[in-house]
């Protein structure tokens, strides 16, 4: 298991030191990405290589070697801490960071070395681009005055002899550069947290940033830990069937609910029911209404809550990690298909995905491939306002085995085929 923390923002706003404390704290690799950069463009003056050959930048990507031994950095067997720090590197990195090749390359570097790590990396498009799903995602900012401030300090102490004026517009520069730049734009991330360190000392900033790692820990290892399979009591059985009967009186008194074809499913075998998602009542909807146990796929986060969590037990809801493949509720739904049970699964991935055009997800399908189990779609019509109309069209069940080809595309077709079926199934009314 791997808890990824990126941490982005412009430069001057104490990221590197922030991060290294961090890292020292809880035990975490650091990933200083800006040095990744720092050691091509030391590779490029090495080697006297124009930015714009892309050929030769090509070939030189092939062949470099950048490693990392705690503060030292290695390239190509040459421990370049120093180097990469010196006044050659600093004027050109900026460019050669925006080479898309170069970015390409050091993204999957960037990504090969934290694979299955607890990693911690700062630079500019970490929790954008390299880790778009990192566990926690930080965006340090600070006034261009505050920053220029900083930068200028640290070059009176190297001894460099530049004007606060030109250091503030060298900062402004870059600001407009990386944050216009269409390749690895510095932007802040939506789910990033930001923080402004203009008026902050470094330890009030650390202090923040182990504050929200923790919590993020905690709720992770939580769910690691937290979700066991209840066994299927007696007691639990009954207390299923007993609140399955009370949501259900609840759910008719909701709404007027029409349910259509369930005649398709397949008797005396386990098989996965994949509906179009609008609202969370559909699934709640698919669930009650039905005399079949079924077992719907939902976010972990779910067992989090109290009642939620409750209800996620008694169903016997299987849990996903959000943005990654996870093998252990891979395993729980082959398992359950094997056991003959009824999977419920949404391929859009997320609520009004139809409408919002996202990629139909083919987890059910690969699922039904390998279990040897059928798809019956379903669509559901309705507004869900209190006492509206909701109809479930079930439809014939998807043979799956009988799609399966040579064509390298051809869970994507699939998974296509059972949406289309999902969407005729919801123009039907009665
Ligand atoms: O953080 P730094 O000053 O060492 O970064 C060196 C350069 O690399 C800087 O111009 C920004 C760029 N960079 C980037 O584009 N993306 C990153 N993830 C890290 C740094």
């Amino acid at each position: 298991m791997s808890f990824i923390v990126a941490v982005d923002g412009p430069s001057g706003t104490g990221k590197g030191t922030i991060t290294q404390l961090v890292a020292k704290k809880w035990g975490f690799q650091y990933l200083d990405t800006g040095a990744t950069y720092r050691c091509v463009t030391l590779k490029l003056i090495k080697e006297k290589i124009k930015l714009e050959d892309e050929e030769k930048i090509k070939k030189a990507l092939s062949e470099i070697n950048i490693e990392f031994d705690g503060d030292k950095v290695y390239l190509d067997g040459e421990e370049v801490t120093k180097k990469i720090r010196e006044e050659e590197v600093n004027n050109l990195v900026s460019q050669v960071s925006h080479i898309q090749i170069v970015r390409n390359s050091m993204v999957e570097l960037q990504r090969r070395m934290s694979e299955g790590k607890n990693v911690i990396l700062d630079g500019r498009d970490i929790g954008t681009n390299v880790f778009p799903n990192a566990e926690v995602k930080i965006y340090l900012d600070a006034s261009t005055e505050e920053r220029a401030k900083r930068r200028y300090k640290q070059n009176k102490e190297k001894g460099i002899d530049i004007s606060f004026e030109d250091v503030k517009k060298n900062i402004e520069f870059r600001d407009q550069n990386d944050k216009n730049s269409t390749v690895g734009p510095l932007k802040q991330a939506k789910d990033a947290i930001y923080i402004d360190t203009s008026n902050l000392s470094i330890k009030q900033v650390e202090r923040k940033v182990n504050n929200i790692i923790r919590k993020k820990k905690k709720l992770v290892d939580s769910i690691e830990n937290g979700y066991k399979m209840t066994p299927n009591t007696p007691i639990k059985k009954i207390t299923r069937a007993f609140v399955k009967g009370l949501l259900n009186g609840l759910y008719h008194i909701a709404f007027r609910v029409k349910v259509n074809g369930v005649e398709n499913f397949p008797k005396d075998e386990g098989f996965i029911i994949c509906a179009n998602h609008m609202n969370y009542l559909d699934a709640a909807g698919i669930v009650l209404c039905n005399k079949k146990k079924i077992r719907f796929i939902a976010k972990a986060d779910l067992y989090r809550f109290g009642i939620l969590s409750w209800l996620a037990h008694l169903f016997d809801i299987i849990p996903v990690k959000r943005g990654k493949s996870d093998l252990n509720s891979i395993k729980l739904c082959l398992k359950a298909l094997k056991n003959k049970e009824v999977i419920g699964i949404f391929p859009e991935g997320t609520r009004k995905g139809m409408a919002k055009n996202v990629k139909i997800k083919n987890g059910a399908v690969f699922l039904a491939e390998k279990a040897k189990v059928k798809i019956v779609p379903v669509g559901i019509h309705g507004t869900f306002k209190p006492f509206s109309k909701v109809t479930f069209n079930y439809g014939k069940p998807i043979d799956i085995m009988a799609l399966k080809s040579d064509d390298p595309n051809w869970l994507d077709n699939a998974s296509k085929k059972v949406m289309d079926d999902i969407i005729m199934l919801t123009k039907k009314e009665d």
